[in-house]
């Protein structure tokens, strides 16, 4: 394949929000996950130091909380103050003591420098109680939910700027789920009330790919809505499929944006795509594909990390086909970053996360390289690139049937002082390596080139506790030269570097 890059053809600035992160209280995602106060590896705020540590390194721009379906039953004020009680979660039918509420969320965020976003209880809550928490975070003093919050330990707001109306409320397992006619009336409301309260914060609200329900939303709603919030779990599979799962990963990439590029169609034949931008708030491959298999070494025993609460997290092996298909979603995030300007992978840790936590310490899975690669070696600028020629590869399509795929997946960055120009290159072929040659000759005639290779030894390469097969590994490959070509070996994700 050869890549021609342009750096004058933009396609536009990425907000560094596209690489989210997502948490809910949903199996040890918070407690046990990065929320331990009993643990010798957290702080004296009960968070873990190793977590806090390893965020850090992603950068991690904006962080959800609290659901997910788990906050269309969740009351805030259970959350607040030295009196809490435990309360059944209603969703994942477990206990939820409560112990991490508002002021601890915000302290995790504060700890790993991101921008916290709220998702509100538009299932069984009322439009009053979400601007009520707008007002415990957001206001210096007046009102009693500010001076509750200062009772609580924190003269000043929390100045959260980002929030959400509901999760999911169009699915029929949501706890008070609404109809599509029901909804743009909710929000309507609660945006109102929100916005009176702080007409500074950037609200979100729940939608869909679809036009019925987003016609009914954003009539009623656009006046206070900045952002719309979609989400979608990749999982769709055929029965008879016999392809290899790394194969049938890469086969659902053959869709990947349709419905950024459904919901921004409504938002263009609305006249609103200036004003209101896609917040792809949860996204990820679904648990189908992972063998629920558990490396116990190092002395960790299954008992140690699994309690009633979370009978169903049983740290399933997570590989490159993830590092794949994740590389693939941000290159499409990016090539829409003027319609797209938030995105939180679901979730951080635990259950499908980038970062599998346990009483002893923390593994990193192929996915939380991806994003280190992404957020720490791309550029900002997004480069209308040119592929051409190459190899394909033959996989199957989430139907079953066979579909022919360029094998490189290729991203095209720079930077707007134009030090370097940056290509996240990711491989789809399993077994054979491939070709690229890159074209910048106005660009780079002899700049340094650096490549970043996530990798291991197969496609089925995991990391688990004692057990690290997927890495980074750096090479220095000269000096650009006209029709360079370099060589990107199967099923890895990379970052090609080239300084001007
Ligand atoms: O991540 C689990 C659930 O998946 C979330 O609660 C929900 O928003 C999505 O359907």
């Amino acid at each position: 394949m050869k890549v021609t890059i342009d750096a004058e053809r933009r396609i536009g600035v990425r907000d560094r929000m596209l690489y989210g992160q997502f948490l809910e209280h949903f199996h040890r995602q918070v407690y046990g996950g990065v929320f331990d106060p009993g643990s010798p590896l957290s702080n004296g705020d009960g968070l873990r130091e190793d977590v806090i540590e390893a965020v850090r390194r992603l950068d991690v721009p904006i962080l959800r909380w609290p659901g997910g379906c788990f906050v269309s039953s969740y009351h805030w004020l259970d959350g607040v103050g030295a009196e809490r009680e435990p309360v059944f979660d209603k969703m994942w039918r477990v206990e939820d003591p409560n112990t991490f509420g508002t002021d601890e969320y915000v302290k995790f965020c504060r700890a790993i420098g991101c921008e916290p976003y709220i998702c509100t209880n538009a299932g069984t809550g009322t439009q009053e109680e979400m601007s009520d928490w707008v007002e415990y975070c957001n206001l210096d003093h007046e009102g009693r939910y500010a001076r509750m919050r200062i009772a609580n330990g924190s003269r000043e707001p929390f100045a959260v700027k980002y929030w959400s109306v509901g999760n999911e409320n169009w699915g029929a397992w949501e706890i008070g789920a609404k109809t599509r006619d029901e909804w743009g009336h909710f929000v309507r409301e609660a945006a109102k009330m929100i916005k009176h309260v702080d007409p500074t914060v950037e609200l979100s609200a729940a939608a869909l790919p679809d036009v019925d329900w987003n016609l009914g939303l954003l009539r009623q709603c656009s006046d206070y809505l900045d952002w719309i919030s979609i989400h979608q779990y990749w999982d769709a599979i055929h029965e008879t499929n016999n392809a290899s799962k790394f194969d049938q990963v890469v086969g659902m990439m053959t869709d990947l944006d349709g419905n950024i590029v459904k919901v921004r169609g409504l938002l263009d034949a609305l006249g609103l795509s200036d004003r209101i931008r896609i917040a792809f708030d949860e996204w990820n491959l679904r648990e189908w594909y992972h063998p629920k298999a558990v490396t116990i070494e190092q002395g960790v025993t299954k008992d140690e990390y699994l309690t009633p609460r979370d009978g169903n997290d049983d740290n399933s092996l997570y590989t490159m086909a993830d590092a794949v298909f994740s590389a693939g979603f941000l290159n499409v995030l990016n090539r829409n970053c003027r319609s797209v300007g938030m995105a939180c992978f679901s979730p951080l840790v635990n259950t499908r996360g980038c970062i599998f936590v346990h009483p002893k310490g923390i593994v990193l899975r192929p996915t939380y390289f991806v994003f280190d690669l992404y957020a720490n070696h791309l550029g900002d600028v997004v480069l209308d690139d040119w592929c051409a020629g190459g190899d394909t590869v033959t996989v199957a399509d989430p139907s079953g049937a066979d579909v022919t795929v360029p094998a490189l997946d290729v991203l095209s960055t720079t930077w707007e002082d134009g030090h370097a120009v940056a290509l996240a290159v990711s491989s789809r072929d399993r077994a054979r390596a491939h070709g690229l040659e890159i074209s910048l000759d106005e660009l780079a005639p002899h700049g340094k080139v650096t490549m970043l290779t996530l990798n291991g030894p197969s496609e089925e390469s995991y990391n688990d506790i004692g057990h690290t097969d997927v890495s980074i590994a750096t090479r220095d490959l000269g000096a650009y030269h006209p029709g360079m070509r370099v060589d990107v070996d199967p099923h890895s994700v990379n970052i090609i570097e080239i300084q001007r």
